[in-house]
């Protein structure tokens, strides 16, 4: 049975709909991530499932437990047994950091030796119990966002939410957080939702992802699902470096398709599952360009002449500007290449065409998996 289940939820402020008929469904013990830019709706949502915001459709259920059906049922915050951690720390500066992983046991009355065994287990989870007796002035940022997580975990919770928790730290720490939890919560088991606006970090901690735009839910899927098929422009060019190029198709036969890209004479042949003609965008990852010395018989796919605008040495790999018939492309090596003209190869199971409509799909042979 699914951990949780969104059905058709809409919240509106105002008049600005912030949530557009959100449905989605997270599996026990998943880590389940909402990605999206700043205002798509991921904080509406997950303080919908917390009970702090009350949609104006839809239902909610934590397994067989219906929590809220649009003007039948609303269980209140308290009792929908949620372990909540938002960016900012939300620790209380007066109490110790064992007086504050303790509050929530002390709210729900357990006994004092009770209360005291489990903020010792919840501290030497999250490696604090050195620090039991300090106050929040006394730790670093990283620390006291683990004070928040051992807090929402004291009162082990039917769910854990998780609202961009690491924002606010800096990158390395950031990094070395993402392992952690992931670790952590594979541990204690507890089905997660976390949110966040940082697309590294969403392929990086969750076992699936959805992608919310203005309100709404764009595609469901593994983080591989996400980057490698996405279902439409907007994922693509959200999750990772996507390089899109105007192209047309001219010929197309259920199978493949025959491409011509806007300003450049060779056509590219894909897999292509869609029989119509005309105007599409492609989608080709900076890492999938394969960028080689002049013309190579022996790889003849796909080839086409591109011109480098640029190159820049990163340490682990390079990264070039080329220009596709007049556009920039970013592309990605470990090996250098030539400057000046260059053929390139596009490998077709790596484009990813998509229709010019409002609900474009990915038409290729890999459908995203929903
Ligand atoms: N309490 C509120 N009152 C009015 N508008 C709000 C409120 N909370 C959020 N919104 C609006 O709803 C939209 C979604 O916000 P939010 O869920 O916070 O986005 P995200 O967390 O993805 O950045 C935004 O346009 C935001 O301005
Ligand atoms: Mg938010």
């Amino acid at each position: 049975m699914p951990s949780l289940q969104l059905d058709g939820i809409t919240k509106q402020f105002d008049r600005h709909t912030a949530l557009h008929e959100v449905s989605l469904t997270v599996q026990d013990g998943e880590i389940f991530t909402l990605l999206g830019p700043s205002g798509c709706g991921k904080s509406t949502t997950l303080w919908s499932i917390a009970g702090l915001h009350q949609p104006d459709s839809g239902s909610i259920a934590f397994g067989d437990r219906v929590v809220f059906d649009h003007g039948r049922v609303n269980v209140e915050p308290e009792h929908r047994n949620c372990g909540v951690v938002f960016q900012s720390y939300a620790i209380w500066p007066h109490m110790s950091v064992a007086e504050n992983v303790g509050y929530p046991l002390k709210l729900r009355k357990t006994p004092r030796a009770a209360r005291e065994r489990r903020v010792r287990e919840v501290l030497e989870l999250v490696e604090l119990s050195r620090h039991a007796g300090r106050y929040p002035h006394e730790l670093s940022g990283g620390q006291q966002q683990r004070v928040a997580l051992a807090r929402a975990l004291a009162h082990p919770p039917d769910l854990l939410l998780l609202d961009e928790p690491f924002s606010n730290l800096d990158a390395k720490l950031r990094d070395r957080s993402r392992q952690w939890l992931k670790t952590l919560q594979s541990q204690v088991g507890v089905t997660t939702v976390f949110v966040t606006h940082d697309q590294d970090e969403a392929l990086s901690v969750s076992d699936r992802v959805a992608v919310m735009d203005r309100g709404r839910v764009r595609q469901v899927g593994t983080p591989a699902e996400i980057y490698e098929h996405p279902a439409d422009l907007f994922v693509a060019d959200f999750v990772g470096t996507a390089n899109i190029l105007a192209a047309t198709v001219v010929e197309a036969d259920g199978t493949h398709a025959v491409l011509r890209v806007d300003g450049v004479a060779e056509p590219l042949k894909v897999p292509h599952t869609d029989r119509r003609l005309g105007p599409v965008r492609i989608c080709v990852r900076p890492e999938n360009i394969d960028i080689q010395r002049g013309a190579d018989a022996s790889h003849p796919r796909n080839t086409l002449t591109a011109k480098v605008d640029s190159q820049a040495y990163l340490g682990d790999h390079y990264r070039y500007t080329i220009r596709i018939g007049g556009t920039p492309v970013i592309v990605t090596t470990t090996r250098p290449a030539a400057t000046g003209e260059l053929t390139v190869s596009l490998p077709p199971e790596d484009i990813r065409v998509f229709h010019e409509e409002a609900d474009s799909h990915e038409e290729n042979h890999h459908a995203p998996v929903h």
